[in-house]
């Protein structure tokens, strides 16, 4: 079997704000924000909830695939912010798109949620059981950021990203869509990057937890992901048998501008190979991949038989990287 990515869509909320309307509300500045991470402005969400942004990439990746609801078997929304603990964000997206023939479940791996999302349903259409998927990223991080901490909350933003995911089956020693993946975890050095559950105000217990917003050593995760992403990339390149010379993208996570140029350093490869969405979306953790790849297809930059490494990693601490053929 071979798993092919068939369509892709994101979707944006509609409220813009740039790094100068976060300078009239904090004391922050566009030169220190943009400097140290890349990031011009990002979007907000207002009226927008993660399952509706969700549910609008999906249906353009629906669109872009030329494929019905029905036709979907699996859905996995990879997301740290679903909008109810339960039911999951994807079975909401499963009754918003009508996709009755789906199985639907959430992985939390933050950053790297859409990649364990594209992983786990690249293991269930290789095994047969499924034939179609719908995988999608998809955060409204700006609930969970603490708006007083200045050093946080100007990096991320809200959207979400989908891709529609097809097993064929292969002719002999035909090779094509998904060549490799690697992941990984490392839970001992999760708080690193955390956000801790909501206040629990159960009359019976002393003294209450405070409610949880994301912290972050920016520093450690600087050192983590400069470390791990280029020796994953380097796994996946091995597993498939390429060179970083036949990649024509790496579609890294949109973390911070300076993880990316080093990324790039240390695998000897030119950053214009990287391409980006952080400048206008700043950081929406599982769904920057999928949303940077759906303005790459739509933007006709993206041909059959291109090689191309799709990373994300981030809290757990987790990373995925897998290498496609388009
Ligand atoms: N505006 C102005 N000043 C600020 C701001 C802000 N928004 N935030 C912090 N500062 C100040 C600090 O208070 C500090 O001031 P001080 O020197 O007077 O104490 C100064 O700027 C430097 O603060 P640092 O935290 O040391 O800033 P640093 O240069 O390390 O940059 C950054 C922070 C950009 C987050 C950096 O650590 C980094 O690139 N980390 C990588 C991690 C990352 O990108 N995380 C994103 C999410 S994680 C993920 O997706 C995997």
């Amino acid at each position: 079997m071979i798993t092919r990515i068939i369509g892709t869509g994101s979707s944006l909320p509609s409220n813009l704000v740039t790094n100068d309307d976060l300078s009239k509300i904090m004391d922050t500045s566009d030169e220190w924000i943009s400097s140290r991470t890349g990031i011009k402005e990002r979007r907000l969400a207002k009226e927008e909830t993660t399952a509706s942004m969700a549910a609008e990439a999906s249906r353009k990746a629906l669109e872009n695939a030329g494929i019905s609801a029905e036709e979907i078997d699996l859905i996995i929304v990879g997301t740290i912010t679903g909008d109810y603990v339960t039911p999951s964000t994807s079975c909401e997206i499963q009754a918003k798109l009508g996709a009755v023939n789906a199985v639907a479940f959430d992985v939390n791996a933050a950053c790297s949620g859409f990649m364990f999302a594209l992983h786990t349903a690249h293991i269930y259409l290789q095994s047969g059981i499924y034939k179609t998927a719908l995988i999608i990223g998809a955060e409204t991080l700006s609930k969970i950021m603490d708006w007083n901490d200045r050093s946080t909350c100007v990096l991320f933003g809200d959207g979400a990203g989908a891709a529609i995911v097809r097993a064929y089956a292969q002719a002999r020693n035909e090779k094509g869509g998904l060549l490799a993946f690697e992941q990984g975890s490392d839970g001992a050095k999760g708080k690193v990057l955390a956000c801790r559950d909501r206040v629990n105000n159960n009359p019976l217990i002393q003294n209450p937890l405070e409610p949880g917003y994301v912290s972050m050593d920016g520093q450690e995760v600087y050192k983590f992901a400069v470390g791990t992403v280029p020796a994953s990339i380097i796994k996946v390149l091995e597993m498939s048998e390429l060179k970083t010379e036949d990649i024509k993208y790496f579609v890294l996570h949109q973390a911070n501008i300076r993880i990316i140029q080093s990324v790039a350093k240390r695998l000897k490869v030119s950053e214009e190979k990287f391409p980006l969405s952080l400048d206008h979306c700043g950081n929406i953790s599982a769904a920057s991949v999928p949303i940077l790849l759906d303005e790459m297809n739509r933007k006709g930059m993206l041909k059959a038989g291109d090689k191309i490494v799709m990373s994300g990693f981030g809290a757990g601490l987790t990373w995925g990287t897998a290498v496609i053929e388009w």
